[in-house]
């Protein structure tokens, strides 16, 4: 078989594709009648796909990841050097550019202080929950085990982490679940599930006390959630929400674990989505802009009281988190996050994603005046969502199939943005923007820009 690409040439990686690659997330019958999509080259905030089709990236490589841009040589030499000097030991010894991360990233992070490192955001999200229920086994006889989740939140793709995901389409026929993990109300003002309350944000918070009151709080170990809903529908909690939530954690003795697997890094345009409200969490997972998918890293960071907690009895050979993970060995990962946290700092893309993030909020807020079909414009940082609904007065939503059909009419026109896929039934109606970090103003502007086309073209 000719194993030699030419660069105008993929029939045959689209062959090869048809044939045998089972893409995520997606129904393959179309694939018999036309071509899989291949992306063969990045740069920047650019890629190139297998017909040489430039496409500018408003959803950073599809799912909120790639951070600091396609093509950095900075972070590809600086993990070629390090595989070839050690790609890989065991993490229950230590690497170079593991500890050198992680003191990194704990000085972003004031208040934590242990990096445990894992492959993918499920997987240290798994770390957090395994911690939970080790806790509550070490001190409360087993029975403080439960964990909350809130509905329209997501953590992940294994059967733990969706027993604790609020998507039930992503859920759906995957059961039956891992028991222990109880679900708490959203905190969408905008489909309130109270009617009209004055204070929405304490009222959501207020439901986590209610759930936590019935199941008992001697059986409550933590309490998981988003900083930001990203998948559910880009949900920025209320004023209000968060105080109180840290509040609650406190009066039950009830451990708080954040997943910033999509804020953390830069996304929302501070360090990591909780500190925009001062939350003071027990644990902080994070995975896609870690590294911005030039190497394949996860971080469960946690606090020194939760870490002493492990180490009481030296002599008990039991008495620490007997846990293991093949891949956070590989210094591939904290290599590449390095220079992708030194980016951001050098190049101010903090900074710049709260300007480019001001402009892309004040766009989307001008489309929304013209185009009735946006009900609400949500997000922070360079992190935003358009919920489109088919009457603004009872905010029906609008046809999945017409919400697909503006990021279809994007990808034409060379824009690719994304639509929330498969979380929860009539409700996957929320366009998803962001870009990386490194975005201009002007092709902040051609994002809505072609957005706007799109809009007026499928809704009129
Ligand atoms: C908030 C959140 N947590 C966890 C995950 C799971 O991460 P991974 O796909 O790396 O396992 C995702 C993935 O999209 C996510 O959005």
């Amino acid at each position: 078989m000719n194993r030699t690409l030419t660069a105008n040439d993929l029939s045959e990686v689209v062959e090869a594709d048809r044939a045998h690659m089972w893409h995520h997330l997606l129904q393959h019958k179309p694939h018999e009648t036309t071509d899989p999509r291949i992306i063969v080259e990045g740069r920047g905030t650019r890629v190139w796909d297998g017909t040489g089709k430039e496409h500018l990236d408003a959803v950073s490589g599809g799912l909120w990841t790639v951070n600091v841009g396609y093509g950095r040589e900075r972070i590809a030499d600086a993990v070629r050097d390090q595989i070839l000097k050690m790609n890989f030991f065991s993490n229950s010894l230590g690497s170079v550019p593991g500890a050198r991360f992680a003191e990194m990233l704990i000085d972003k992070m004031p208040g934590m202080s242990r990096v445990y490192y894992a492959n993918s955001g499920s997987e240290a999200n798994e770390k957090a929950f395994k911690m939970v229920r080790q806790i509550a086994h070490k001190r409360f006889g087993g029975k403080k085990h439960k964990i909350l989740y809130r509905d329209r939140d997501y953590h992940g793709s294994t059967i733990a982490t969706i027993s604790a995901g609020g998507h039930e389409q992503r859920n759906a026929e995957y059961g039956p679940y891992t028991p222990g993990f109880v679900k708490v109300p959203h905190c969408l003002e905008y489909r309130s599930q109270w009617g009209d309350v004055d204070d929405y944000g304490l009222r959501a918070a207020n439901a986590i006390e209610e759930v936590i009151l019935r199941e008992g709080p001697e059986t409550v170990g933590a309490l998981c959630l988003e900083p930001i809903t990203a998948g559910g529908g880009v949900i920025v909690p209320p004023e209000g929400y968060w105080p109180r939530v840290q509040e609650i954690c406190r009066k039950y003795d009830i451990l708080l674990h954040i997943d910033e697997v999509v804020c953390g890094i830069g996304r929302t345009g501070k360090w990591f989505g909780y500190q925009h409200w001062g939350v003071e969490p027990d644990f902080v997972t994070m995975a896609k802009g870690v590294a911005s998918g030039y190497a394949a890293i996860s971080c469960m960071v946690t606090t020194e009281k939760v870490f002493e907690l492990f180490k009481a009895d030296p002599s008990d050979p039991m008495d620490y988190f007997r846990d293991v993970s093949t891949f956070g060995g590989c210094t591939a990962g904290p290599a590449a996050a390095i220079e992708n946290m030194a980016i951001i700092e050098e190049e101010g893309l903090l900074e710049n994603c709260q300007e480019m993030g001001a402009r892309l909020e004040a766009n989307l807020r001008e489309l929304q005046e013209r185009h009735e079909v946006i009900g609400q414009v949500r997000g922070m940082g360079l992190f935003w969502g358009a919920e489109l609904v088919a009457d603004r007065d009872t905010k029906e939503p609008a046809p999945e199939a017409k919400v697909l059909a503006i990021v279809g009419d994007c990808m034409k026109q060379g824009v690719i943005i994304g639509a929330t896929n498969r979380s929860l039934p009539g409700y996957n109606n929320t366009l998803c923007i962001s870009p990386p970090l490194i975005v201009t103003a002007d092709e902040i502007d051609q994002i809505t820009g072609a957005i706007d086309g799109a809009l007026t073209r499928v809704f009129g």
